[in-house]
């Protein structure tokens, strides 16, 4: 705990400006600064501080606070670790409360082993760059796979000597204590207790490669053997360890993190050298699982940086199905996913030097591809003319889309599919609540077993109908955020010989949005129009709240294009979105106002039940009959959509 007095010290000392400005370069604003949003992706600066007040505001991400609230965000630091952070820049002495010996212990264990091996990294890697052997078996093994200087410096690669003791004696002369040694497992300690008892170096006549946490601290190394003698692992990692819990870190986060955040999306490869790689490919924004499965840990730990992952794999049948795997587990974290493929035989570690810089990066681009349209491929391949194993590969798709928490992405994906496989949504839509409700039920068996009391049974599960509300609801939603992209991207492109912006406030004269953030964006369109001006997306982001800037930015940045992809392989082709407006803006106000009939009728539909069971005749009468004339209503906009209704 660091005392009051110290947290009001570095208070005193520190100066806003001074602490942002290295991370941001502020420009002079009058009696503030600004600046392009370091925590968003931007044109126009919307980033400022105000060193009068001691705070920063943050209009793109809605981030703000003081400095040492930036530096927490910024560096993904907690409370404390940005206080000694501070301290250190401002030359404070930190004063520590009183603490239990206990805890002490704890915290200066922790220290120790952190210094070990912050002394095991540098030692490697002096010996990569000055020994003899180092020189001649390490360095020369990462010049053959390609690494250059910069790389091996910035990854802080090493080399481990053949033999049995010379880091181990080498620790223990710079005054290392030997239980520490053993404890970090750069020592292995054999048949403790007995006359035969030994210590060895783990890593011995091995590259090395360290693995950081996010705040660039050494926590573990990966050793990778040099000949190919068999009987021997590929690789020796550091074992478990107070500082290293292997299945919440990613090896290259620490490098990379920066590069996530501009670009807005993390790659995610299989090993050490595929993320070295492609840093030498110039695409620094890519970590790496080490070979395990990935980890709920790992995926908030992206989260912090980004919403979105691509996952690149192998071309072979081994990584195709553990991508499968790690997919559901991304969409389950809510965080969006898409695939690169890369030609059978080929990892992208291998391919980016076969193909160089320019080549891979625009393979990257040209071949990614959101997780529906992969899993279709997939099973489009394998089920082609069989119809078992057709329903098959749909039922698999949905159920990666019922991993999605968020109602109205599902219903994107859920459209997605339907138009890309030619099924109807309705269909799908039945598929999907199938699986909501089964894996509702399956959570609820779960979490009543954990609390020791018997399952459940069939009957008592309450609330079964919900989900298929939530995704009546989300369906509506997300008719409507497509009435307000289109409304922002093509406001005065010509529809029925009207523009698109007259055709929709005429068309919904009688719908009210249900969604708030569309609404209000509705309603102010519709007041600026009366007004004789059609507002557009820069007028929202200058006056519109937090949530309407936020909206309004991505659906104007909403990424429509097809891939490329898509054409080459499947021969499928489509038209320009703008060619197509006027279709899309009638074929939206017909959705909207079906997906909003099927709305009213699942709340009708409480109230028929409600009736039956306690209300008068007259009551039921009434819902049944606007039950009727919804059903009519829903029919007659079906059929002007083409869709067919399962019910
Ligand atoms: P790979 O076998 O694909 O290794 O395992 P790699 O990193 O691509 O190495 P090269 O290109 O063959 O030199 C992927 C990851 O699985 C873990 C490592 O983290 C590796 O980077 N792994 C693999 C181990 O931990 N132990 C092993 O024996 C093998
Ligand atoms: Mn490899």
């Amino acid at each position: 705990m660091i005392s009051r007095d110290t947290i009001e010290e570095i208070r005193n000392r520190l100066d806003i400006v001074d602490v942002i400005s290295d991370f941001v370069s502020l420009k002079k604003a009058g009696q503030n600064y600004k600046a392009l949003s370091p925590f968003a992706n931007e044109k126009t600066p919307s980033f400022f501080v105000v060193p009068a007040k001691g705070i920063f505001k943050d209009f793109s991400s809605g981030k703000g606070g003081d400095a040492i609230t930036f530096v927490m965000e910024h560096e993904k630091m907690s409370y404390s670790e940005s206080l000694r952070y501070l301290a250190k820049k401002y030359g404070v002495e930190i004063k520590e409360d009183k603490q239990s010996d206990e805890s002490k212990a704890a915290l200066s264990e922790r220290e120790g082993l952190y210094i070990l091996m912050n002394f095991a990294k540098d030692y490697y890697h002096t010996q990569l760059l000055t020994s003899e052997e180092g020189m001649s078996i390490g360095l020369s093994y990462f010049r053959e796979r390609g690494f250059n200087d910069r790389t091996i410096g910035k990854f802080e690669l090493g080399y481990a000597l053949n033999g049995w003791e010379n880091f181990s004696e080498e620790a223990v002369a710079k005054g290392y204590n030997k239980e520490l040694l053993e404890k970090t497992g750069l020592t292995v300690k054999k048949e403790e207790g007995t006359e035969k008892e030994r210590s060895y170096d783990r890593f011995r006549g091995r590259v090395i490669f360290p693995v950081h946490n996010i705040s660039g601290k050494v926590i573990a190394f990966g050793a990778r053997m040099l000949g190919k003698e068999k009987n021997q692992p590929k690789y020796i990692n550091s074992p478990e360890t107070e500082i290293y819990h292997k299945s919440d870190v990613l090896y290259g986060l620490y490098q990379a993190k920066n590069a996530i955040r501009q670009q807005d999306v993390c790659y995610l490869v299989e090993g050490y050298t595929d993320v070295i790689s492609l840093h030498q490919a110039d695409v620094e924004n890519v970590v790496s699982s080490s070979g395990t499965a990935l980890t709920e840990s790992q995926i908030k730990l992206i989260r912090r940086f980004t919403e979105n992952i691509t996952v690149l794999f192998d071309g072979d049948t081994a990584g195709i199905k553990a991508a499968l795997r790690g997919i559901d587990m991304i969409l389950k974290g809510g965080l969006n996913v898409r695939v690169v493929l890369f030609p059978d035989g080929e990892d992208p570690d291998s391919y980016s030097r076969k193909v160089g810089t320019t080549e891979f990066q625009k393979f990257l681009s040209d071949h990614t591809q959101d997780f529906v349209s992969f899993k279709a491929g997939l099973f489009a391949s394998q089920s082609a003319g069989d119809p078992i194993k057709k329903a098959e590969s749909i039922k698999e798709i949905v159920t990666s889309i019922a991993q999605i928490p968020d109602p109205v992405k599902r219903s994107v994906y859920i459209q997605e599919t339907s138009s890309l496989l030619k099924i109807p949504e309705e269909v799908l839509l039945s598929e999907l609540n199938k699986i909501l409700i089964q894996e509702r039920r399956k959570t609820q068996t779960d979490n009543s077993r954990d609390r020791e009391v018997p399952p459940i049974s069939d009957e008592t599960i309450p609330e079964i109908s919900e989900p298929v509300k939530i995704d009546a609801q989300g369906m509506v939603e997300l008719q409507e955020r497509e009435t307000i992209r289109l409304l922002l991207n093509y406001a005065e492109k010509e529809v029925d010989e009207n523009t698109l912006s007259d055709f929709f406030l005429r068309e919904l004269d009688d719908v009210t949005l249900t969604n708030p953030v569309y609404r209000q964006i509705y309603e102010d369109f519709k007041n600026g129009v009366s007004k004789g001006e059609i507002p557009n997306s820069h007028y929202f982001i200058q006056h519109g709240s937090e949530e309407v800037k936020r909206t309004v930015t991505d659906l104007i940045t909403m990424r429509y294009e097809p891939s490329k992809h898509w054409g080459d392989k499947f021969k499928i082709h489509f038209s320009k979105e703008d060619e197509l407006v006027s279709e899309l803006a009638l074929t939206n106000v017909l959705r909207l106002k079906f997906r909003f009939v099927q709305k009213l009728m699942e709340d009708n539909l409480q109230k028929v039940k409600q009736a039956e069971s306690s209300g008068t005749w007259e009551d039921l009468d009434e819902a049944l009959l606007a039950q009727a004339g919804l059903k009519e209503a829903e029919q007659g906009l079906a059929k002007m959509l083409g869709i067919v209704i399962a019910r």
